[in-house]
């Protein structure tokens, strides 16, 4: 079975997606069910709307990945078989834990049915090894900066499995507050891609936002602070009878979370040593933060790496990545084990 495809799925949140990659690393399906549009007229993720979407859609999207698979393979009859698979991967945790649920019970039956070994694997570090996807040859120790809707890390990764988280969020993280300013600007849900765009036309000097526990050696986050004084700067300037110029309060935003993230994970390059750099989660997507890291670290004799566009934001290739390595160590997951919302690095 070693050089059978793997399949994946992923259900962590509001995302159902399956992706299957083969025994080289090559992508063969990759498809995601977004219920952006549930959510998004209550401004945020409805955990139980979340498990709900997942039940509806999660056999179509498993039979999509199939039939994608089939046909990048050039195979007779349209679809994959599960018979054809070498194991079947599961996003075990952090995330929802109905959404979870739902991923998990349905990769067990899948596997069982098959007769197929189960591999659990953990969202972080789906979106750590989705670097892989742009560079196989990352090798540890190097850096690596988690920004998503739920975390905002930075890690020293010393050895694959062997994670030294250095810092995390105090309080909010990155992903989340570019959705709460969003949101406080009545702009919609999720605010990242949407600040991001407005950012472009926007003067990241324009306002002079502050920048949280910047001091060198400290490597914890805090993201309320600075959402606090663009809500503090949206109500002085209503109250003025200004007009909040958008882009210019899109880029300072960002110019203010990004400074930080650059300037800590340059300090951790400096006292690891180590020579590598890379970044994942939804936040990851963003351009000037891509554009940024790889300028002023790549001056400094750094090398660094950024997953593709769309497997920053939550997909199953990242998670398929993991199981594949899982795989060939033969780490498999007992059929008994259960969704754990809480999981970490
Ligand atoms: O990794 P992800 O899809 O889900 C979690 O695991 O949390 O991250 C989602 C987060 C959201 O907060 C979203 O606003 C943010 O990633 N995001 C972005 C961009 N695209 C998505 N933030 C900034 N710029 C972007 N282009
Ligand atoms: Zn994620």
């Amino acid at each position: 079975d070693r050089r059978k495809p793997v399949l994946a799925i992923e259900s962590s949140c509001d995302e159902t997606a399956v992706a299957i990659i083969d025994a080289d690393g090559t992508l063969l399906a990759n498809q995601v069910s977004t219920q952006i549009d549930f959510h998004a007229r209550f401004g945020g993720v409805v955990p139980e709307i979340a498990s709900r979407k997942h039940v509806e859609v999660i056999v179509g999207v498993v039979d999509a990945a199939l039939e994608e698979a089939a046909e990048a393979l050039g195979l007779e009859g349209g679809a994959l078989s599960p018979k054809e698979l070498a194991a079947v991967g599961v996003t075990q945790g952090p995330g929802l834990v109905g959404a979870l649920v739902v991923g998990v019970a349905f990769a067990k039956g899948f596997a069982y049915a098959a007769g197929k070994p189960l591999i659990c694997v953990n969202h972080l570090e789906g979106h750590l090894y989705a670097n892989l996807l742009t560079t196989p040859d990352l090798k540890p120790p190097f850096i690596f900066t988690l920004v998503s809707g739920g975390h905002t890390m930075l890690v020293h990764v010393r050895a694959w499995g062997d994670y030294e988280v250095l810092g995390e969020t105090l309080d909010d993280a990155v992903g989340e507050a570019f959705d709460k300013v969003a949101k406080a600007l009545g702009l919609g849900y999720p605010g990242g891609p949407i600040i991001s765009r407005l950012a472009e036309d926007g003067n990241p000097k324009a306002i002079d936002f502050p920048r949280a526990l910047n001091r060198k050696g400290d490597y914890r986050f805090s993201l309320s602070g600075l959402k606090t004084a663009v809500m503090l700067y949206i109500e002085q300037e209503n109250k003025a009878g200004r007009p909040i110029h958008l882009p210019d309060l899109a880029a300072s935003f960002e110019a203010a979370v990004f400074d930080v993230q650059y300037k800590k994970a340059r300090n951790a390059l400096r006292e690891t040593g180590a020579k590598e750099y890379c970044i994942g989660g939804g936040v990851a997507a963003n351009p000037h933060l891509r554009d940024m890291m790889v300028r002023k670290l790549s001056r400094q004799g750094i090398r660094v790496t950024v997953p593709p566009q769309n497997a920053c934001t939550d997909n199953a290739a990242m998670i398929a990545v993991v199981a594949r390595e899982k795989f060939l160590k033969g780490e498999f997951s007992d059929f008994s084990i259960d969704a754990d919302p809480n999981m970490t690095l």
